[in-house]
């Protein structure tokens, strides 16, 4: 069955998508929405471009996105005949999008943080849930090698600490910086460290956090914390904490620690990307692969809503929907000096 797709909101993460779709012959993108039409037309334009560009085996066409560009998501919704809809807008405009597709009946792949709300976040999960429809969202991180290696190492074994790094610079979308728009580093980029944790050691209970503003408060619109250091109390008992900054631009990340990593007795994983590094009594052994993650993410959606089987996806809306409750329990947290209790989602 031919998976027949739309987009609402076609700037960087949905071109990085659009190329993965192209690739996969059971989907086909027929149509695409922004607020900015003009976004629409470039989005196709790069990615026939790069189409273009690609070595032809056999003299064959190289696949083509031949979408219908909308201005009006109701009526993509109504007029595409579509199965599913990638939701790829800033964190600040989600909402109204998933609840129109959801009154459509299509399967939905929401990027992250699919919410700046934990009660919003909630309700749509809810939706979802109640027509039955199959959902993702963009936590491809649990889709590499190194992070199926690093579960099968870890099965059985009590895990003590997770220590999580997301140390960085300063992102160019002008959304990303505003904090009532992207929500802040831990909840809009450092969520894939802390969904990774989650999906190597489970549910997180509590969370303690500390966030200041000391290295850009120069930067033009910049209000998020620049800075952010997050204690965990994982419900299994094991403790951790997750260190994120945007002050490391022009390379001076370069060699500090990232990723994940994970300390039961006598053994030491560090996972990030396509990378496992294991450390065990007198010895240390990295790993490395080159399969492509978000292709993988991609792929296991389209097969997820074409054979009907959501097994397929690894973060699930309501699953992506946890790690919010978490970040947003975090900066609750560094925002009021207090312990903060991770809420139930759906909230019961
Ligand atoms: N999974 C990943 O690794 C990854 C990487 C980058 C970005 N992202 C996520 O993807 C989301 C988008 O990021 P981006 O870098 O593509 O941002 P972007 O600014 O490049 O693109 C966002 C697009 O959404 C459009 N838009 C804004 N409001 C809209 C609305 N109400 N309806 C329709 N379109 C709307 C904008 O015009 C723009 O074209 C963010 O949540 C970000 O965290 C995920």
């Amino acid at each position: 069955m031919a998976v027949r797709i739309g987009f609402a909101g076609t700037g960087g993460i949905a071109g990085a998508h659009l190329a993965n779709l192209v690739r996969i012959p059971e989907a086909e993108v027929v149509a695409l929405y922004d607020v900015e039409r003009e976004r629409c037309d470039l989005a196709m334009r790069r990615l026939n471009g790069q189409q273009e560009q690609l070595v032809r085996p056999g003299g064959t066409e190289p696949r083509k996105l031949q979408a219908k560009v909308y201005t009006d998501f109701r009526k993509m919704l109504a007029e595409a005949g579509l199965h599913a809809v990638y939701v790829c807008v800033p964190p600040f405009a989600h909402g109204e999008l998933e609840f129109a597709a959801i009154d459509a009946e299509v399967a939905l792949f929401v990027e992250k943080p699919v919410a700046l709300s934990i009660d919003l976040a909630s309700q749509v999960a809810e939706a979802i849930q109640r027509k039955g429809l199959v959902s993702s969202s963009g936590y491809q991180t649990r889709y590499s090698e190194a992070t199926d290696r690093a579960r099968e190492l870890l099965a059985g074994k009590t895990v003590a600490m997770a220590l999580g790094f997301y140390l960085g610079g300063l992102p160019g979308t002008p959304w990303w910086r505003v904090q009532a728009q992207s929500g802040g580093q831990l909840v809009e980029q450092a969520t894939h460290t802390v969904d990774l944790m989650r999906y190597l050691v489970g549910d997180i209970a509590r969370v303690y956090s500390a966030g200041a503003l000391r290295a850009l408060k120069e930067v033009p619109n910049v209000d998020i914390f620049d800075v952010a250091s997050t204690t965990i109390h994982f419900a299994s008992g094991a403790i951790g904490n997750v260190a994120n900054t945007s002050i490391l631009g022009s390379g001076t990340a370069s060699g500090a620690p990232a990723g994940v990593h994970i300390l039961a007795h006598d053994l030491r994983l560090e996972v990030w990307g396509t990378t496992l590094k294991i450390t065990s009594p007198g010895k240390t052994e990295e790993h490395r692969w080159t399969g492509n993650a978000m292709m993988a993410q991609d792929q296991a959606f389209v097969e997820a809503v074409a054979r009907r089987d959501p097994g397929r996806v690894r973060s699930p809306y309501a699953d992506a929907a946890k790690t919010l409750a978490v970040t947003l329990s975090a900066e609750e947290s560094a925002r009021t000096g207090r312990v903060v209790d991770v809420p139930k989602v759906p909230k019961p």
